[in-house]
């Protein structure tokens, strides 16, 4: 396991930058994922960690080592890739074993290690099977065993689950999960799929459509203190209220014209990224604001003992299952998203189309954007 680091690196492709000046991180032996829209230059950093392509300007580090004009075969790195690429005529064992016998290591020495990694897999029943007679599912297994067996220091994971059906992907990804911590290898996993990245990663960046990396934590700091607008967007479904910073009663705020003055919580200020934006900016300074739709309450009555945040019409309502999703108009031009867990055992109302509602958050759920 090592940690990898580019400094200041620029990619282009004929004269257009894909990369620009890209200064990242990614710690040593965690579950790194890199999440960001098709086509902004994901694939293209992974390539640059394996030494498939070569930077215009910058550097990139392998632990303490700059790997920058490496070539790829002299980079403890491997890659797995969306489609598998297995070699077809060869049988699973004989895939998972391919780079140990590369290596010339002992016929016993290879059987014992593709042995307990195939079992780690749950494959060591297919291992004499060819591939064409293995699913989506158990040839990604193989390509993932194939790819880990000879312990590389970091595992790049291309979208590796994209062509896999949903129920699959989740049972995946929790073996890559447990495997990554068996291993202590340090993971790149790179999808556009906000799911899969929350639900895996120690640590996360996310990509906008430029290349540039907007932000970079842990899966909930990312998702409860998106700095961007971009962000709290691609992680998840949020409301952005634009307004203006104003100091009420000494507490910072900001007032969305028409509507109110919704106070920030000051121990979030501080646990949030934005803390210095918010400060700094001053009253009367643009302002956005970001609240997640299952954050807010919904009630038809007035709630006793609280005081409502908006009040508003419900304009749309869906059903989810497991939760339903209210669209509230609070005014011309402000339309609040709502997300209700469909519990049942506390609501003793419905709440339909054209309602009158009051809706209810908590101060700590207020997220200043940076931008
Ligand atoms: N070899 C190449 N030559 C020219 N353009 C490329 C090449 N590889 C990727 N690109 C372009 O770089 C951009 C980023 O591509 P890619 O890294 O594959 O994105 P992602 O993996 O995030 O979908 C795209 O606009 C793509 O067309
Ligand atoms: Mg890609």
């Amino acid at each position: 396991m090592k940690s990898v680091e580019f400094r200041g690196v620029t990619k282009r492709f004929r004269s257009e930058a894909i990369l620009e000046n890209i200064n990242l991180v990614i710690p040593s032996g965690k579950f790194f994922a890199l999440l960001g829209p098709s086509g902004c230059g994901k694939t293209t950093l992974l390539r640059l960690i394996g030494g498939f392509e070569w930077v215009d300007k910058g550097q990139i580090r392998l632990g303490e080592k700059d790997i920058t004009n490496l070539p790829s075969n002299q980079r403890s790195v491997n890659t797995v890739f969306q489609n598998y690429a297995l070699f077809p005529h060869l049988n699973v064992f004989d895939n998972i074993a391919y780079s140990l016998r590369v290596r010339g290591l002992e016929n016993e020495v290879i059987r014992k290690r593709v042995g307990k990694l195939a079992e780690a897999f749950g494959m060591d029943r297919h291992l004499y099977k060819d591939i064409s007679e293995l699913s989506g599912g158990q040839q990604q297994r193989v390509a993932i065993a194939r790819a880990v067996i000879n312990e590389p220091d970091v595992l790049l994971l291309d979208e590796p689950l994209a062509a896999l059906d949903s129920k699959l992907r989740e049972r995946l990804l929790v073996e890559l999960s447990d495997l990554q911590e068996l291993l202590q290898t340090t993971f790149i996993y790179v999808t556009h799929d906000p799911s899969e990245a929350l639900s895996v990663a120690d640590q996360m960046a996310i990509m906008n459509n430029d290349g540039d990396i907007e932000q970079i934590g842990t899966p909930r700091e990312v998702y409860e203190y998106p700095v961007s607008s971009f962000v709290a967007r691609f992680v998840g479904t949020t409301n952005i209220l634009r307004g203006v910073f104003v100091i009420k009663e000494r507490a910072v705020g900001v007032e969305v014209p028409g509507i109110g003055v919704f106070l920030l919580d000051p121990a979030s200020v501080a646990a949030g990224s934005f803390s210095e934006s918010c400060l700094t900016a001053g009253e009367g300074a643009a302002a956005f604001i970001s609240i997640r739709p299952e954050k807010i309450m919904i009630s038809r009555r007035p709630i006793e003992g609280m005081e409502p945040k908006l009040t508003g019409k419900v304009e749309t309502k869906v059903y989810y299952g497991h939760s339903t999703m209210y669209q509230v108009r609070a005014n011309d031009t402000v339309v609040l998203r709502v997300f209700e867990q469909n519990e049942e055992h506390v609501r003793q109302e419905i709440i339909d189309y054209d309602d009158p509602v009051f809706l209810y958050w908590l101060d700590k759920n207020v997220v200043v954007l940076e931008r």
